[in-house]
């Protein structure tokens, strides 16, 4: 009689540590006594034509600390029907029966899906149809509900820091306000950390309402205090202060976030005339080698991702409660995106530190810690045109997508 069989695949946009989960699945299945395959480009490789590797402690070893997938991933395809928790539009049931076929031909006992929302909204339909899956949370952009940490996001923010610290020094020696914009999709989680970690003055996340007018307060606040250099992060998802987002491109019902770190350099060039750069971080947050905790958390992942199947938890997703790595249902994983919480701890310790989030003026911050005695510049002085924020974002768009 043949082995009994774990199937894996990497869905959705890559990050650091999916080696790691297949490594993981790989190492702990054998030592259970299974078979390992890994489906090629995510789902695709699941039907017509179906594409796997077969998997073992030999040839997946040396990769925990690369980069990447060795089983390839896209987030788009056949598979990309479900573009968001609140999209959920019904896979063709032809497909759900062919890849229901592969399954059943391949003699596997569970399929481990490593995704995010999108990925993973395709694993619950995946299991409502009786396909056997279990999933594993990935993002950078650290929003899944359900989970303390998705891995990869912790190599992204230090990718993003690391960043920072390079902009901060160059921003001192010329005097420059310098804007990052990092990833994140809707939520801010790489914004908010890698601005903790990396210094930034001024943080801006889709979860806090910002205004030019906020943000040049901080500029002129710092250089009131000789401070004469301004570092700004601010997330891809950032509304405009007229609301909106800004996107390079429509792609179906999804937009390709990015461009408003543009929109908020020429803003500060607008309203203050001070020298503005801006750093577009993109892909190079994807990229590399994962972090010492990516390593640890994706290893995590992927074990329990089995333990899960030979415990017929199926439905099931693998979730860090810290201390412990557990499981939660799926469809509790992907039914809401998972924000910043703009009351939350981290949000009011940068708060206290005087960091500004674009949402009041610097003197104004509600938990900003300053001594009765300090003179802190108000900068009331600023030129306040309303509609400026809107023209300059409008503009920028059209051209973005034009
Ligand atoms: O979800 C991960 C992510 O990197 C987002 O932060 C970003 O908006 C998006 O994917 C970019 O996707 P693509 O690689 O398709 O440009």
């Amino acid at each position: 009689m043949s082995k009994k069989c774990i199937g894996v695949l990497t869905s959705g946009g890559d990050c650091p540590g999916l080696n790691a989960v297949i490594r993981g699945v790989v190492k702990s299945s054998s030592q259970l006594g299974y078979d390992c395959v890994g489906f090629l480009r995510g789902y695709e490789g699941l039907h017509d034509p179906v594409r796997y590797l077969n998997l073992t402690p030999e040839n997946t070893t040396g990769i925990l600390n690369q980069g990447g997938t060795i089983l390839g991933s896209t987030n788009q395809g056949r598979f990309a029907a479900t573009v968001g928790v609140a999209d959920r539009i019904e896979l063709d049931p032809e497909l759900l029966a062919g890849v229901q076929t592969t399954i059943n031909q391949l003699g596997i006992e569970g399929l481990i899906c490593v995704g995010g929302d999108g990925s993973l909204a395709v694993a619950q339909q995946f299991h409502e149809y009786g396909i056997p899956v279990v999933g594993v949370p990935k993002t950078i952009d650290n929003d899944l509900s359900a989970t303390a940490f998705t891995f990869g996001f912790d190599s992204a923010i230090e990718c993003a820091t690391n960043a920072l610290d390079r902009l901060h020094t160059t921003a001192a020696s010329h005097e420059r306000v310098m804007v990052l914009e990092v990833m994140g999709r809707h939520a801010g989680w790489i914004a908010l950390h890698a601005g903790i970690a990396g210094s930034a003055d001024v943080i801006l996340v889709p979860e806090i309402s910002w205004t030019g007018e906020n943000v040049c307060h901080k500029i002129l606040n710092r250089e009131s205090q000789g401070k004469r250099f301004t570092l700004i992060v601010v997330a891809e998802g950032a509304e405009l202060p007229g609301g909106g987002h800004v996107a390079e491109e429509q792609i179906g019902a999804q937009s390709r976030l990015g461009g408003i770190g543009q929109i908020v350099a020429a803003e500060i060039e607008c309203r203050l005339q001070r020298e503005t750069r801006v750093a577009v971080l993109g892909h190079l947050q994807r990229g590399g080698a994962p972090t010492t905790f990516d390593r640890v958390l994706a290893t995590q992942y992927g074990a329990h991702a089995v333990r899960l199947i030979l415990e017929g938890k199926f439905g099931e997703m693998a979730c860090y409660e810290p201390p412990e790595i557990s499981s939660v249902p799926i469809a509790k994983a992907v039914n809401h995106l998972r924000q910043v919480d703009r009351n939350g701890s981290a949000v009011q310790a940068a708060r206290a530190l005087g960091v500004s989030f674009g949402d009041c003026k610097a003197d104004e911050s509600p938990l900003a810690f300053r001594s009765d005695t300090e003179e802190v510049a108000t900068a009331t002085d600023i030129e306040v045109d309303a509609d400026l924020t809107l023209d300059i974002a409008e503009a920028a768009t059209e051209e973005a997508l034009s």
